[in-house]
């Protein structure tokens, strides 16, 4: 397939849902390019998330992805995954729907807080109780996930299940 053509494929969810590990997968099976927009981020910044966060602040950061967002969403081809937060500002979302079809992966507290507890560079978890801290955030953010075209719960799933659930969406989309 044309890597340069297609409808983007977009993934959002929260921390810890698998959006990199599966985009990675979608990228192969499709041929399109694979996209990490946090990675684009540090690139451009010269700097980690976690340092863009310490030192210039959560807002920079956002405005920063903002940027990505409508720079990406202008481009076909891709399998973009995306940082847990984007879809905050919901222009984000409106943008990637555009041109592609915007998937979210969920998980429960439990099983986000058993993925991401051995990892330590997201500034967002970096509190005394990490595990309610997930569920706070995932009450708060519950709307604007809701927002995507799909939902993709990935409890107990396998990468390769997950990846095969998100291609029936694709291809009932396309
Ligand atoms: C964030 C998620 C992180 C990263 C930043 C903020 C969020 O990406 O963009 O730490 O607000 O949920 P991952 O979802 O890849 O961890």
């Amino acid at each position: 397939m044309d890597r340069e053509r297609g409808k983007n494929i977009v993934l959002v969810g929260f921390m810890g849902t698998g959006k990199s590990a599966v985009a990675k997968i979608m990228a192969t099976r499709t041929g399109k390019k694979l996209v990490e927009m946090d990675a684009l981020i540090e690139g451009q910044e010269g700097m980690t998330v976690e340092v863009i966060f310490a030192q210039k602040g959560e807002p920079y950061f956002r405005a920063r992805e903002r940027e990505m967002v409508q720079r990406l969403s202008s481009q076909s081809g891709l399998v973009i995954s995306t940082g847990g937060g984007v879809v905050l500002n919901p222009d984000n979302v409106e943008d990637f729907r555009k041109g592609g079809t915007v998937i979210c992966l969920s998980a429960s507290p439990e099983t986000i807080f058993k993925r991401v507890k051995s990892q330590t560079h997201r500034p967002l978890l970096k509190t005394p109780n990490p595990l309610e801290t997930i569920k706070e955030l995932l009450a708060a953010r519950a709307p604007f996930y809701e927002k995507a075209d799909a939902q993709v719960n990935t409890d107990g799933k396998s990468l390769a299940e997950i990846a095969a659930e998100v291609e029936r969406i694709i291809s009932d989309n396309s």
